[in-house]
């Protein structure tokens, strides 16, 4: 590609300023070819930041392994930094955006010499449909270069739509600088200094010191969630932490399902479920990120702004997700699972047993009972969407597909029943504001321990909190009778021994059968204080094993349980003050009483 492949004055502007701060060796536009693409990893091969995987076992597939300081989100060094700092809320970390701005230009300053500064046009979404939106990363990570390639659609074919248009700026730097004679790393980071900056009023992401997933694929977490939760609020649509799948019934019916759980929670797996239930048929659109608007006919439309799978590996394998170890086969890359000795990857639970040595995510020889899991927790592949088996026939079509429910769901331990369905869309909002789950490994910091997640967007709602609820339910008003149902399911209630009392998986199938039926006005079900809950037959369960007594606990509805709950909800939202919509506190009010009625 030419030098400079394109003659849009704003972005040749851009790119010469920031190439004037950041200093680089030089300065390479993204063409998004295969060639150029086999170049890169050619090179990180060399540098040592990747490793080819055997030919023979995983073709074309490579592996990284990040620096131990560098594994995943950082939620206390991302930052929304809006005028207001009301704006912002007081579930992020706001930073006044002038001081941030002189803050981080200074770490920006020189921070790419001796490196070589690529420009990476990308589109989030099919290029040329109407929902989707232009980017242009500029990084001197060739590791972001190759998996954004896999993420997003890149280069030439952007550049050529972008023509004179706006595009969102996004400045990624690692920030490891390599002055004459200083050596390079693997994994150049700034451990210690990382900041995930975000100017939802201007739209600008800027990012330093992280070469990991969503600190540094800003097209996935910044831009499709943060900026785009912004920009969505302003123009009437919808930028969720969802996956999309479509359902075929027995009859033959396909229903759209989007599905919003918390990072690591599950929504990869339900995406590419394999049903157990005989007749049923899954398909994916997406398994991470939905943008929706209303379409001409006042339904919901959804699209999948990404083009492939940054999906966590540990607990991947053929029997919890079979289309997914199917998508891996090859054109994969694989960052912090370990290292068999003849050249493929392997991690916790991918067999039933471990290879007798492998070398682990921190490159360490490793053996069964060696006391530490050989594959990070937060270990990832990335694989294009389109090697799918079960890809949906319709996934980039560019007016998306139309969606009959929402799906709310998280890692509770105990209170929350495996499904249950909201009287209206009110309900099912509050519903969706009110979530919990258990931490994961996905963000840095403790694992296991139980917090508010409203919606699944805590970590990449880009403004106040209490707006987007506003926001949800302004759509739920112009939806009118065309919204979605809404839904919460809880695959991970625990007996009193700690063991999970639903076998989950591709056993999720039945559970999905029943929101479709509930869909079409059946669904057998019983009302309780919380909402609609499957009757003790309601649910088709011919050939699950379930221990005794354990569907009476996974259907449980406890009044007692769901009083503390509330309290806890009433506390929760007492942050945003004024500014929470009066229509949840009255759901609030409504779901309390029912709870004490006789
Ligand atoms: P992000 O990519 O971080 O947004 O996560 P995700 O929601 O796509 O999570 P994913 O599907 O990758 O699941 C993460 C973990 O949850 C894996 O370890 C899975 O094995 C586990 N998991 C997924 N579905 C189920 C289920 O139905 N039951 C149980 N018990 N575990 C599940
Ligand atoms: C998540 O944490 O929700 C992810 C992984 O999907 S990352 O892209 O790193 O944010
Ligand atoms: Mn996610």
């Amino acid at each position: 590609m030419p030098k400079s492949p394109t003659s849009n004055r704003k972005l040749l502007d851009w790119v010469q300023q920031w190439t004037a701060t950041l200093q680089p060796a030089r300065v390479h536009w993204c063409d998004g070819s295969d060639a150029e693409y086999q170049l890169l990893c050619d090179l990180m091969v060399a540098t040592g930041t990747l490793t080819r995987l055997s030919p023979e076992k995983r073709p074309n597939s490579f592996y990284a392994r990040s620096d131990p300081g560098d594994v995943a989100r950082v939620e206390d060094r991302t930052f929304i930094c809006t005028a207001s700092k009301d704006d912002a809320g007081p579930t992020n970390n706001w930073r006044d955006p002038a001081e941030m701005r002189a803050t981080l230009l200074a770490k920006f300053g020189g921070a790419m010499r001796g490196r070589t500064l690529y420009v990476i046009p990308f589109s989030m979404g099919p290029i040329g449909s109407p929902i989707a939106k232009i980017g242009v990363q500029l990084t001197d990570s060739p590791y972001v270069v190759a998996n954004m390639r896999i993420m997003a659609r890149i280069g030439a074919p952007v550049l050529a739509a972008l023509g004179d248009g706006e595009f969102i700026p996004c400045v990624h730097s690692v920030g490891h600088p390599l002055p004459r004679g200083k050596r390079d790393v693997p994994w150049p980071c700034d451990a210690e200094h990382k900041y995930i900056v975000h100017f939802p009023e201007s739209r600008e992401i800027w990012s330093y010191g992280s070469g990991y997933g969503g600190n540094a694929l800003l097209g996935k977490k910044c831009l499709a969630l943060r900026i785009a939760s912004f920009a969505g609020r302003q123009e009437g649509w919808m930028a969720e932490h969802m996956l999309i799948l479509g359902l075929t019934s027995p009859a033959g019916k396909t229903y759209y399902v989007a599905a919003a759980f918390p990072s690591a929670c599950g929504k990869t797996n339900l995406a590419m479920l394999v049903p157990t239930l005989p007749g049923w048929q899954v398909r994916t659109v997406g398994d991470d990120i939905a943008w929706m608007r209303p379409g001409e006919d006042g339904r919901l439309y959804a699209i999948n702004p990404e083009a492939g799978f940054f999906g966590v590996a540990p607990g991947t394998n053929r029997k919890s997700n079979f289309n997914a170890m199917a998508t891996l086969e090859r054109d994969c890359i694989f960052t912090n699972v370990a290292l068999t000795d003849d050249g493929d990857v392997w991690w916790e639970d991918m067999t039933d047993e471990a290879p007798d040595h492998l070398t682990d995510w921190r490159g360490n020889s490793w053996m069964p009972g060696s006391g530490s899991p050989a594959a990070h927790p937060n270990a990832r592949y990335t694989a294009p969407a389109g090697a799918c088996p079960v890809i949906d026939a319709e996934w980039e079509s560019p007016r998306g597909v139309p969606i009959s429910a929402f799906v709310f769901g998280g890692r509770r331990a105990s209170v929350v029943p495996l499904v249950h369905q909201a009287f209206s869309w009110e309900h099912g909002v509050l519903m969706g504001a009110t979530s919990a789950s258990e931490t994961t490994a996905a963000a840095a910091g403790a694992v296991g321990k139980l917090r508010r997640d409203p919606f699944a967007m805590l970590p990449f709602c880009g403004y106040n909190m209490a707006d987007y609820f506003g926001h949800w339910l302004a759509m739920g008003a112009r939806l009118g009778p065309n919204a979605p149902k809404i839904f919460t399911v809880n695959w991970f209630r625990k007996d009193e021994r700690g063991k999970f009392l639903w076998p989950g998986f591709g056993e999720n199938s039945r559970v999905l059968a029943w929101i479709c039926e509930r869909l079409e006005g059946g669904g057998k079900s019983r009302e309780t204080p919380i909402g609609w809950v499957p009757t003790d037959d309601g649910l088709a369960l011919e050939g699950v094993k379930l221990p005794e007594g354990a569907l009476a606990e996974l259907l449980r509805v406890d009044r007692g349980e769901w009083k503390t709950e509330v309290a806890g909800a009433r506390e929760y939202f007492a942050q945003f003050g004024a500014r929470l919509p009066a229509p949840l506190t009255a759901e609030l009010d409504s779901l309390e009483r029912r709870l004490s009625a006789p």
